[in-house]
């Protein structure tokens, strides 16, 4: 079941949204080759705490982090840990946030010192086919056309996109109805409603799309050990447009 928010709510999940943006603003900060993933989850940890909120991650199934940060063939829900970062890797950061109840996901990936061209590639089709998402929710589209708008860009520029992992319908619990694929056809799905709250969380690989679990239950990574990347807003259906609660 597909709960609508109501104007108030998603103004409430767009205070949770803002604090988030504003957080990975300072994440986009730290971002350099010897610090560690441990360290920036520390930082949010205490970032989101001295702001009110709490990482809505920890304690979630049991995962023990406020963030997930997954590297370079990390498609997603990585461990924080303490090796540091390199130049030229990529990570992705993704946490959600939980202001007075009110939750808010979003998902970054960041280059770490120069990178190689197609790793600084891979970055950019990922965010755009985030951006082309948005410009596809409005109200009377439908999800396959989201999902279409991404797949048709990425496979375009020759990346592909990861099947087992979804973006959802998002409000004070995480993961809600609709399920949002990143692939799919135009015109099909549900149709797109006013009041609608999810996210949209495009993984892009260089190589294939499957992935592979590790041991640890939570981790996946491409099957090809090739790069993966990922952009993540929440977003607001209203009958003025989308709106990324998560804007930074
Ligand atoms: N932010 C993730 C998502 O987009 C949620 C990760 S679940 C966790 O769905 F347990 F790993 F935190
Ligand atoms: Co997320």
């Amino acid at each position: 079941m597909i709960t609508l928010k109501s104007k108030r709510e998603i103004e409430l999940m767009g205070k949770a949204g803002q604090l988030l943006a504003d957080c990975h603003k300072q994440i986009a900060k730290l971002i350099k080759p010897g610090i560690t993933t441990y360290e920036i989850n520390s930082f949010v940890d205490k970032y989101l705490s001295k702001h009110g909120a709490t990482p809505e991650q920890k304690g979630y199934k049991g995962y023990e982090y406020a963030t997930c940060a997954s590297i370079n063939d990390e498609i997603c829900h990585g461990f924080p840990r303490h090796t540091p970062l390199k130049k030229g890797d990529i990570v992705t950061i993704d946490m959600v946030v939980n202001l007075n109840g009110f939750l808010a996901d979003s998902a970054w990936s960041y280059a770490v010192g120069e990178v190689s061209d197609e790793a600084a590639r891979l970055l950019h089709v990922t965010k755009e086919a985030l951006n082309r998402a948005i410009a596809a929710s409005v109200i009377g589209n439908r999800l396959g056309d989201i999902g279409h708008a991404i797949q048709s860009y990425v496979e375009g520029e020759g990346f592909s996109v990861v099947r087992d992992f979804t973006g959802h319908g998002i409000g004070k619990t995480i993961h809600e109805a609709p399920t949002i694929l990143h692939y799919g056809e135009p015109n099909k799905g549900l149709r797109i409603k006013e009041g609608m709250v999810f996210t949209i969380e495009p993984m892009v690989n260089v190589g294939s799309w499957e992935s592979k679990m590790d041991d640890n239950g939570w981790t996946a990574r491409t099957i090809d050990g090739k790069l993966s990347a990922q952009f993540e807003h929440t977003i607001a259906i209203t009958k003025d447009g989308p709106i990324i609660l998560t804007k930074q």
